[in-house]
């Protein structure tokens, strides 16, 4: 099927998960969850001192690229824009880029009175990055759809996971509630995703093989087996996409289930080693 056809045949479904976003989604403020009380003012030259905010270097630098792919989002928006076109796909992208701009004020507003990251190092990161202009570019529409879909999923992880390590309560809940948008965003793209299947599993399976294996989330932190394994390709992958049960795929896209298939056992393999050095080492730490 040619792209333009199936962003074609998509366009009624686009339209109304739309619609369903737009009903379930929550306006939320950004300066309504900063604690602008524990904010101060800066000198210039001013010398950052990790100490105003103790928490673990993985957090920080957690906070810090997930902050750095939201500031990136006029990039994402292009690549989403040129892929899937205007109609329905066009008012999604740009309400969607709305939201992400949100989730990049509330986070840089919390970082900066928290003082949990450099804001110096951290503004010049952000010009950096955005200098710069990258972003990982599916070759197709089904290609791109999959991915979104698991960078919404992979976002939502990283943002509540690093939330819950936060040592304050605003903190937390700042992450949760952006955590919660992408859930929303996660929803949207997968459900797209389920009607292209509808319309040729075996594209969608083509689609997911590349992406599942090349995925890699700029920004997302999500480089833990365990994670990875038990919240995105299973759940996902597997059990959502059926991609045991998937019947009618051409030959090649056959082939292609049975590499997701394998690639999914092998980080199953690794997890479950990670899972196991982790619980030996909690026993350790329980011992003492
Ligand atoms: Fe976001
Ligand atoms: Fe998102």
């Amino acid at each position: 099927m040619d792209d333009r056809a199936l962003l074609q045949e998509l366009e009624p479904t686009v339209a109304r998960l739309l619609d369903h976003h737009l009903a379930k989604a929550k306006e939320w403020f950004p300066h309504e969850m900063v604690p602008w009380s524990r904010g101060r003012d800066f000198q210039p030259d001013e010398v950052w001192d990790p100490e105003e905010y103790a928490v673990p270097d993985e957090v920080r630098s957690a906070l810090f690229l997930n902050l750095l792919t939201e500031d990136n989002l006029p990039y994402y928006f292009h690549t989403i824009q040129n892929v899937f076109g205007d109609g329905a796909w066009g008012e999604w992208a740009r309400r969607w880029t709305a939201e992400e701009g949100r989730h990049a004020i509330v986070i840089r507003d919390y970082l900066t009175v928290s003082r949990a990251l450099d804001a110096r190092v951290l503004e010049r990161a952000r010009m950096r990055q955005v200098s710069d202009g990258i972003t990982p570019e599916p070759e197709n529409p089904a290609d791109t759809m999959v991915y979104v879909t698991l960078q919404e999923l992979a976002t939502r992880i990283s943002h509540m996971n690093t939330g819950k390590l936060l040592t304050d309560r605003p903190g937390y809940e700042v992450m949760a509630r952006v955590a919660a948008d992408e859930n929303l965003h996660y929803l949207f793209y997968r459900g797209v995703t389920d009607a292209a299947m509808e319309i040729d599993p075996s594209m969608v399976v083509l689609a997911i093989d590349r992406q599942v294996r090349e995925f890699a989330m700029p920004g997302t932190g999500i480089d833990d087996f365990v994670q990875h394994h038990d919240h995105i390709l299973l759940p996902l992958v597997v059990r959502h996409w059926r991609l045991e049960s998937l019947e009618g795929l051409s030959p090649e896209a056959e082939e292609a289930r049975q590499r997701v298939l394998k690639h999914v056992s092998r980080v199953g393999s690794a997890a479950g080693r990670l899972r196991a050095r982790r619980e030996r080492e909690a026993q350790l730490v329980d011992a003492r």
